[in-house]
């Protein structure tokens, strides 16, 4: 039986860099749910210390996330031209232009060895596929793996390289798209379908991700053979979430309708609340360098925005559902999720049973 079966709380909290750290994973593992801690912005050494922090706080099992980047070397020419193109938006947040980076993201060997050393119960990976020695490597050390898939074709590439589980994320979840098979505008699946499908293609266990905002979504998630639900912008509003005040702002206030898929922030195709940025610049978004290098370039722009509390430019990543979302402590919401899943089963069950 997989770990996945064995949780208390069958929530997964999902790893959100920028989003999410160590006090959050901490909550919802305790709780009896699953905490997930995404590194990709991390240097190895920075993971090290953050799985000893969860570590320190509990001995409950808990995940941690990688972004599988395995970067080209972009023209100095491209990034100049990309950089020139962000000159007045940076402008008008007030902050310099910044010379061109000499490296646009952490090495991924090094940080993948980090986390093997880390050895964390359950190692999730999105936006490319494992080698089937790097899933080895990881089930040597003691950690089961999950691979993200957008589509049924990614979700047999994964069971094929020997994941042990895969993240079936529909095309409303918030963030990062995880397709790497084909362009994440052929790979727009709804949860329902997708993990459906997913369920009759693989013999691995189907996590459901995308628009779960509360019990119902839950059990909506299990009825359809998931093992477990994971919520991201769930848990944005959350009194652990470290999402800066514009973005839970931005949340709050949310419309109807507000989020659009969007590469212009990082060179990836992602789902934020639509803001001057997003609009702006879509007519150029299939020009800007790709992930990570858009993403490096933002950085600077993305952190002065956030400092002067202005949501119209930056990333306000979540998901369809966002309007609702709600605060409170990550566990006891966790535990009120799981508590709403079991009466919505019963309400079903009485309602099918008439
Ligand atoms: C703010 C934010 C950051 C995210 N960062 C990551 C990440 O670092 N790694 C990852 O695999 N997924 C990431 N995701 C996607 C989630 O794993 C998940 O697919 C998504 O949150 C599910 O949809 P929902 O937001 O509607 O719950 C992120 C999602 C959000 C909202």
């Amino acid at each position: 039986m997989s770990l996945l079966e064995t949780l208390a709380i069958p929530i997964i909290q999902a790893p959100m860099v920028g989003a999410a750290g160590v006090d959050m994973v901490v909550a919802v593992s305790v709780a009896g749910g699953l905490g997930s801690l995404g590194v990709a912005s991390m240097a190895p050494g920075e993971i090290t210390s953050a799985a000893r922090d969860i570590r320190a706080a509990t001995d409950a099992p808990f995940a941690l996330n990688m972004l599988v980047t395995r970067p080209g070397d972009p023209s100095p020419e491209a990034v100049d031209a990309a950089l020139e193109r962000l000159r007045p938006w940076y402008a008008r947040v007030g902050a310099a232009l910044p010379d061109r980076p000499n490296q646009f993201a952490y090495d991924f060997a090094d940080q993948f060895r980090a986390v093997v050393e880390a050895a964390p119960a359950v190692a999730s990976f999105a936006f490319d596929i494992l080698t089937r020695d790097e899933v080895a490597a990881l089930h040597a050390a003691g950690s089961m793996v999950v691979g993200t898939a957008n589509s049924v074709a990614e979700a047999r590439a994964w069971a094929a390289v020997g994941a042990d589980a895969v993240c079936a994320q529909g095309m409303e979840s918030g963030g990062h798209r995880g397709a790497f098979l084909a362009p994440p505008e052929d790979s727009l699946v709804g949860i329902l379908p997708l993990v459906a499908t997913i369920g009759a293609a693989v013999d691995i266990p189907v996590i459901a991700a995308g628009g779960i905002m509360d019990g119902r979504g839950v059990a909506a998630a299990l009825a359809l053979g998931a093992v477990a639900a994971q919520m991201g912008t769930a848990f944005l509003l959350a009194d652990q979430s470290i999402a800066n005040a514009a973005w839970k702002k931005a949340i709050r206030e949310a419309g109807d309708d507000v989020t659009r898929l969007t590469r212009a922030i990082s060179g990836r195709c992602a789902r934020g609340i639509e803001n001057d940025f997003m609009r702006q610049m879509r007519a150029v978004e299939h020009d800007v360098p790709a992930y990570p290098v858009q993403n490096r370039l933002t950085q600077a722009l993305r952190a002065a925005a956030a400092a002067r509390g202005d949501p119209s430019v930056g990333s306000l990543w979540a998901g369809q559902a966002v309007t609702l979302a709600r605060g409170g402590d990550a566990g006891e919401l966790v535990e009120a999720w799981w508590r709403e899943a079991r009466e919505a089963a019963q309400a079903l069950a009485e309602r099918t049973s008439r």
